[in-house]
């Protein structure tokens, strides 16, 4: 795994933009993406910037069950807002969370998966080890998921929405198996609240109680800290 220190968010973006980039002259085409905070300046930097996506597809990590693309909480709707529309892909894929057949949601994104190998995943990383929506104990080969979000997510997510109960509990995930076969992994972890799953996932046992650790089997994984998030590492 290669660690990269960085001073701040910004500058993690900047890497993480440096990374796209040069995926895109090796002719990379297919970006898997992911929500939440830790991405957004990195996102802010790609539609700053004069990069071309409308070649290539993108395939996001995960959505909440029961959120519509328009619901203003959905990940499809983060990403419309911070990416998309004033980036676009060719074409841009997300679970549904609204599909009324899981079953068969889960199986046609598994084929979108492989119909659209993923030539570089963006992740964040939980406070429990998560990746996607992966909670402790998901299986490392997984595929696409239906997931019950823990407690702690649940907590951690709330901040997005006006209650906590109001976020919903359940998710569709790209599975770990899915994850880990992506030919290059951009991880972004800021702030002391990371410092615990960072230090696990690089320095731990591969346990699926960490399921981040899963990516030491990786060989292309490059992980963005801040010092913060960097605290614990022994090196
Ligand atoms: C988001 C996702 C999650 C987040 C993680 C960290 O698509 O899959 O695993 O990456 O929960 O979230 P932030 O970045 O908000 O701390």
């Amino acid at each position: 795994m290669k660690i990269i220190k960085v001073n701040d968010q910004v500058e993690g973006g900047q890497k993480g933009f440096e990374i796209f980039k040069a995926g895109l002259a090796n002719d990379a085409k297919v970006f898997g993406l992911a929500t939440g905070s830790s991405p957004i300046k990195f996102y802010e930097t790609l539609v700053a910037s004069d990069l071309d996506f409308t070649d290539c597809i993108s395939v996001n990590l995960d959505e909440y069950v029961g959120l519509s693309a328009d619901d203003h909480q959905s990940y499809h709707y983060f990403m419309k807002q911070n990416l998309f529309d004033k980036k676009p892909f060719a074409k841009s894929y997300l679970p549904n969370g609204l599909a009324s057949d899981i079953p068969a949601e889960l199986k046609r994104y598994d084929q979108v998966l492989a119909d659209n190998p993923v030539d570089i995943q963006i992740l964040g990383i939980g406070q429990n080890g998560h990746i996607g929506f992966n909670e402790p104990g998901a299986a490392f080969d997984s595929n696409t998921q239906e997931v019950q979000l823990t407690e702690s997510t649940i907590k951690a997510n709330a901040r997005f929405f006006e209650n906590e109960a109001d976020v919903p509990t359940k998710a569709i995930s790209m599975g770990i198996g899915s994850i880990l076969k992506a030919k290059q992994i951009v991880l972004f972890a800021y702030g002391k609240s990371k410092a615990q799953a960072i230090k696990a996932t690089v320095e731990g046992p591969q346990t699926t109680d960490v399921p981040a650790s899963a990516l030491q089997r990786h060989a292309d994984v490059t992980i963005i800290v801040d010092e913060a998030a960097a605290s614990l590492l022994s090196k």
